[in-house]
């Protein structure tokens, strides 16, 4: 497990390549995703242990509705399955969900388990889980924007922050991409300005423990300067003030 120090509270994980984990074993593309999600409840029962507390994952971008139309059906399958099965458990463990990107386009049954989940582990306090579904960096940063501008509010970097939607939480220390590509595809795009960025070449449904924990390390031993000298860091806790 990595070391105590220097230990990121918050990460953000881009769980890519399940359709290539499937397809490798020439099973459907729709297999892959399943066995996403037992990966993310793995990572997730792993996390209060190494001292995390929020963990944000991208489920599904604004521009995967452009897959084929049995995939995004499937996906949303998917979603609504996991929200009655996990859900009881999540609240069991002490987890919060909350569930960060537009509800157009989701069904009645999706928004209203999406919903329950959220009030029904509102009051958990031992890890929170944001699930990105239906987001994009673009749309978080335009509709807050159109938001402001509508309320005559002027816009500044501070009521930005305020008015995005992950605005409740503090910005992800550590961004974690698998499946071995090296971008943010529309992810988190103001919250990660000082993120620190870390590229697994594993495929999301093979991502694990000793995988985070490499993760970790990597992250323990980076210099966060935030636009400072590293002279200046020198014997200090580094913040962003
Ligand atoms: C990520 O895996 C999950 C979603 C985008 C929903 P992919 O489905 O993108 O997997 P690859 O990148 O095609 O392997
Ligand atoms: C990003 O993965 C979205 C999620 C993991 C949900 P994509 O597979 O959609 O990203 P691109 O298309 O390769 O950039
Ligand atoms: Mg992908």
């Amino acid at each position: 497990m990595a070391e105590l120090h220097n230990v990121p509270r918050h990460i953000a994980i881009v769980m890519d390549g399940n359709g290539r984990w499937a397809s490798k074993r020439f099973l459907p593309r729709i297999a892959g995703h399943n066995r996403g999600v037992e990966t993310l409840k793995r990572i997730i029962s792993a996390c209060p242990s190494r001292h995390i507390d929020t963990v944000t994952v991208f489920a599904f971008s604004s521009e995967n509705w452009n897959r084929p139309v049995e995939e995004v059906s499937g996906l949303m399958d998917i979603l609504a399955m996991a929200l009655s099965r996990e859900v009881p458990k999540l609240q069991r463990d002490g987890v919060r969900l909350r569930f960060v990107g537009s509800r157009e386009g989701l069904s009645e049954r999706v928004k209203k388990g999406l919903e329950d989940a959220e009030a029904l582990t509102a009051g958990n306090t031992l890890l929170s889980l944001n699930v990105c579904f239906n987001y994009g960096g673009r749309w978080d940063i335009a509709s807050a924007a159109a938001r402001l501008a509508a309320a005559g509010t002027p816009i500044t970097e501070l009521s930005l922050s305020q008015a995005l939607s992950l605005s409740f939480c503090s910005d992800p220390d550590l961004l974690i991409r698998t499946g071995n590509e090296m971008r943010l595809s529309n992810f988190l795009l103001w919250q990660s300005a000082y993120t620190e960025l870390y590229f697994s070449e594993l495929l999301w449904p093979d991502f694990d423990e000793a995988a985070l924990d490499a993760a970790l390390s990597d992250y323990a031993s980076r210099e966060r300067r935030f636009g400072k000298t590293s002279d200046q860091l020198v014997g200090k806790s580094v913040t962003k003030a």
